[in-house]
Formats: structure tokens, C-alpha cells, sequence
């Protein structure tokens, strides 16, 4: 299908980190037309190829064709020129601009005086996120908004530029799943147009879905570029890891002690959700699954005692009590590893091993001292256990990719000696070899004895890891299933809105 000269194309590209060589001469390209999807692990190299590819990073060997001519950027303004628009992993945003100054950075309208035109460009922002059907005022600060809806200004962007080349980088980390849908929609439409997109993902579904292409990247070098009619998700695993694994691992139902240790009752934050009732046993772990915005994050904020609540009662093992901050919560022995983990959580001028033994010091005194060969080993056995690719275990955390940061944040959390412990999206951004991983730390933990309470969106991992399951529509819950009677109709079912089924 794809003939003639590639939109782009890369070849032989090289770069070393110190310490690390993060991509081995690997080749890629993007045909008019298509959605080329690039997979691989965390730290496989896939940020680093499109940051070079749009102009962010300088590349050590190799060369880039546009349309047949070879290019040399040396900034990302020059890749936008040359009609690439690069989505990054990590919003590189301005967020005390609004949205509308972010759309036209450096190109806003300007009157014959030469001074900014704003209504023209707030006219002309409302233009673009119209065509996109998002719900943004162009006028707000962009900072205020949420991760989702900051991704859909970049995609207004990217539309507005008409880049030739449209790159996501793990766009569904961020988005919702009707965003996600949306987004899909629009892919489709610029694809029709003859753009070309490279979208990176960790999920199986999307690339199948949307994909014409996949590139399989592994530590830095190619594993292959295949059609996506011509593989299965079986051969894409294998192209991912390089090693079999089990996707989903059912948890068999052991006897949970009837002993809770946590229960909410009618807990209501006016607007937001009320008459929130359940409880959380000994060993148990309880999922919540709903669809997004359906209040699940907001429940467990009032919980850790993030947010006030407006009426309703938490009970510590069978004690009533009052969280009125994060501090508070930690006191009663409830921690959360929030679902934004990079913005609460990481130190990113800290060494690997520090962000991971910081909450648990106490375990490594030795009358006055650190017992610094224990840390190492503690971290080691997370380091290689979750699979977090890192040259050292001192390296600044700043410098490992968007998904082994993640791992650090929660290695940090399954360390640390709680009652209750919250996942919110656990395996978000994390590559399939890794997600069964931190699966098994969950139910590590509930075996201990812990109280574990998991938010997930992703039907197969709340099935494979509750006991329970609490779903939630329109800040109510709306249905309580054990494990055994839980099915996927029965969950989409309730978290539409349906009381009974
Ligand atoms: N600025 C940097 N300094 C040193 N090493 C770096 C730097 N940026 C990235 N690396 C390393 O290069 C390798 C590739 O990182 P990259 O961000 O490209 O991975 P990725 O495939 O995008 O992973 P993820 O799925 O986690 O986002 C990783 O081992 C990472 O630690
Ligand atoms: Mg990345």
C-alpha cells in the first residue's frame, strides 16, 4: 500500500546518553496516509527517536529525509516548519498562558499596528478546538486545566499548524476514554487527508485498532517493522518483550478475613458524589472501577484527606476518625499512589535508590547510621523486579523515560508500611512486561494482610486483581459485584448508569 517517498524518513538514527545508548542505528519511517504505531518497552528508545525526529534532541549518527531532501534541525521550530508536530509525553506547556496564546505561540494574529489581535485569536482558537468538539474556554489559564484536556489543546495545535507529519506520544496516558474516541475520530480524519501520524502507545488495543504499521523498538535497537494485518497480538508480545508472558493472571479467591479495615459511610461532597457506603476487609482488595469523571478519584481524595468532605463518616478499624490532610491519613496508616504520579511524588533531582527508600528510612537505621548496603539491596530487588530501566541505581531520576519514572513512584509506595493502601491507575503508562509485575506486588501486599483498594479503567486488570468490585457512575455507586459474579457487560452496564441488572 504504501508506495513512492516516504513523508519521513529516518535512518541509522544513533544516540548515547552517558551510560546509555538509547537508540542502536535504528530505521522509521511515515507514508502519506498512514498511522504508524511505535511500541516497546519502557526505556526501549521510542521518546528519544521522535524528539529527535522533531527537532529536540540532536541525534550522534543517521539521517532524516523529508520528502526525499535530507534535513538538519536544530530546534524544534525548524521541525514545525518543516510541517512536524511533535505531541510530547510530558506537556511541555506554558501554563500561565491561556490556551489560546499556547495555540499560537509566537504566530498570533496581529492588527495592522503590529499589537496582538486577541479576539482575533481567541476567534481563531475557538475555531480549531470546535473542529476537535473540545469543551475549552480559549481564555482559560492552560496551567488550570486538567492532563486531558491540555493534550487536546496541543492536538488544536497540531491541527492548526496543518503539520504533515502528527506525532502522539502516549496520548491515551493522559486522555479519557471518550477523548480517546474523539481522538481516534480525528486521527481517522487526518489520515483521510493524507497526513501522516506515528502514535506511541503500551496498549495492544489501540495499535490494532488504529494502526496501518507497528515498529517495535527493544533496549535501543529495531526489532522490526511490520503491517499490522500480518500480526497477532500474540506476535506483537513477542516482538515487545522478547520473552513469553501471561497477560492475566486470575486472582483465585482466598478466604478474606471478615475484619474491616476501612469503611465509609454516606460519605457526600456537595456537586460531586454522595452517599458513598463501603468497606474494605483485611487482605481484601477492593477495585473501583467507572467510567472517567464518574467521581472515583474524587472519593479518594476526600479519603487521604485531600479534599473537605461535606457529610459522612471514615472508620479505621471499626474507630471513627478525622482526616483532615494528607498528614492525617498517613497518621491512620492509608496512603494513596495518586493516578498523576509524576507531579506528587517523584523528586526529579534524586538518584533513583533516594526516591525509593525515602518514605521507608526508618528501616534502614542502624543505631545512628544508615545501613546503605540494605537500601542498595532493597532497591535492587524493585529496580529489577518492576524492571525499571536505569544505568545505575544513583542516576537523577530526571533521566529515566516517562514509564520507568512511573515504576520508581511506585516502588516507592509498595515499600511503605501501611493499612491501607489506594492504587489510583497503577499500571497506567506501563509496559506490558511490567504491569503483571506490579499486579502481583498488589497481591503481595494484600497477602500481608493490607486493606488495598485499586481504581482502574482497564476491565481485564480490575477482573484479574479484585475481590470486589465497587463501580461508580455520576459520583454514585451504582453496583457492588464479588469477583466471581463480575463480568464485562455487568461492569459497563453499571457504570452507565444501570441500577439493577
Ligand atoms: N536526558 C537523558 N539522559 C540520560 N539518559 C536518558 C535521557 N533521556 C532518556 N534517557 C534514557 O534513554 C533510554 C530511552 O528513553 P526513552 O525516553 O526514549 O524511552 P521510551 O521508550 O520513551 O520509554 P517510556 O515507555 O517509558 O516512555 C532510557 O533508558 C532512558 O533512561
Ligand atoms: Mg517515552
Amino acid at each position: 500500500m504504501n508506495k513512492g517517498v516516504p513523508l519521513l524518513e529516518a535512518k541509522g538514527i544513533v544516540k548515547q546518553y552517558p551510560g546509555v545508548l538509547a537508540l542502536d542505528k535504528v530505521d522509521f519511517d511515515v507514508f502519506s496516509g498512514e498511522v504508524h504505531c511505535l511500541a516497546g518497552e519502557n526505556g526501549a528508545g521510542k521518546s528519544t527517536l521522535i524528539e529527535i525526529i522533531g527537532g529536540s534532541y540532536k541525534k550522534d549518527e543517521g539521517t532524516i529525509r523529508i520528502n526525499g531532501t535530507e534535513v538538519e534541525f536544530a530546534s524544534p521550530k525548524e521541525a514545525q516548519e518543516s510541517g512536524i508536530a511533535v505531541l510530547h509525553q510530558e506537556l511541555p506547556v506554558l501554563p500561565y498562558l491561556s490556551v489560546a496564546e499556547n495555540i499560537f505561540l509566537a504566530r498570533q494574529p496581529r492588527n495592522k499596528a503590529g499589537f496582538v489581535n486577541y479576539s482575533e485569536m481567541y476567534r481563531q482558537a475557538r475555531k480549531w478546538l470546535d473542529i476537535i468538539q473540545a469543551d475549552i474556554n480559549p481564555r482559560s489559564l492552560l496551567g488550570s486545566l486538567p492532563m486531558s484536556k491540555q493534550q487536546l489543546v496541543s492536538i488544536a495545535k497540531a491541527l492548526s499548524l496543518d503539520a504533515k507529519i502528527i506525532i502522539f506520544d502516549e496520548p491515551s496516558a493522559v486522555l479519557t476514554s471518550v477523548e480517546l474516541k474523539r481522538l481516534f475520530e480525528i486521527i481517522g480524519s487526518v489520515k483521510k487527508e493524507g497526513k501522516g501520524i506515528v502514535y506511541i502507545s503500551h496498549r495492544l488495543e489501540e495499535i490494532f485498532e488504529i494502526g496501518d504499521r507497528v515498529t517495535v523498538l527493544r533496549n535501543g535497537r529495531l526489532v522490526g517493522t511490520r503491517p499490522i494485518e500480518e500480526i497477532n497480538r500474540d506476535t506483537l508480545i513477542k516482538m515487545l518483550v522478547g520473552r513469553e508472558i501471561s497477560e492475566e493472571v486470575p486472582t483465585e479467591r482466598k478466604e478474606i478475613e471478615d475484619k474491616a479495615v476501612l469503611a465509609v459511610k454516606g460519605l457526600c461532597r456537595k456537586g460531586i458524589f454522595e452517599d458513598i457506603s463501603f468497606t474494605v476487609n483485611r487482605g481484601e482488595i477492593l477495585g473501583v472501577y467507572g467510567l472517567v469523571g464518574a467521581g472515583r478519584t474524587e472519593v479518594i481524595r476526600v479519603i487521604v484527606g485531600a479534599d473537605p468532605l461535606d457529610e459522612g463518616e471514615i472508620y479505621i478499624e471499626n474507630r471513627r476518625v478525622r482526616i483532615k490532610s494528607p498528614k492525617d491519613a498517613i497518621k491512620y496508616g492509608i496512603c494513596l499512589a495518586p493516578e498523576d504520579r509524576k507531579q506528587h511524588g517523584l523528586i526529579l533531582g534524586k538518584s533513583v535508590q533516594e526516591n525509593i527508600v525515602l518514605p521507608s528510612l526508618h528501616r534502614f537505621k542502624r543505631s545512628l547510621f544508615l545501613d546503605y548496603g540494605r537500601m542498595r539491596s532493597y532497591t535492587r530487588k524493585f529496580v529489577s523486579s518492576l524492571r525499571i530501566v536505569t544505568p545505575t541505581l544513583s542516576q537523577k531520576v530526571r533521566f529515566l523515560s516517562g514509564g520507568n519514572q512511573q515504576k520508581v513512584v511506585l516502588a516507592k509506595w509498595l515499600g511503605m508500611e501501611m493499612k491501607v493502601f489506594i492504587f489510583d491507575e497503577p499500571t497506567r503508562g506501563i509496559d506490558i512486561g511490567a504491569k503483571e509485575e506490579i499486579r502481583s506486588l498488589i497481591r503481595k501486599l494484600a497477602e500481608e494482610g493490607r486493606a488495598i483498594i485499586v481504581i482502574s479503567s482497564e476491565i481485564p486488570e480490575i477482573m484479574s486483581l479484585s475481590n470486589r468490585i465497587v463501580i461508580m457512575h455520576n459520583g454514585r455507586i451504582t453496583g457492588c459485584l464479588l469477583r466471581e459474579e463480575a463480568t464485562k457487560e455487568k461492569l459497563i452496564a453499571y457504570s452507565m448508569g444501570a441500577n439493577h441488572i
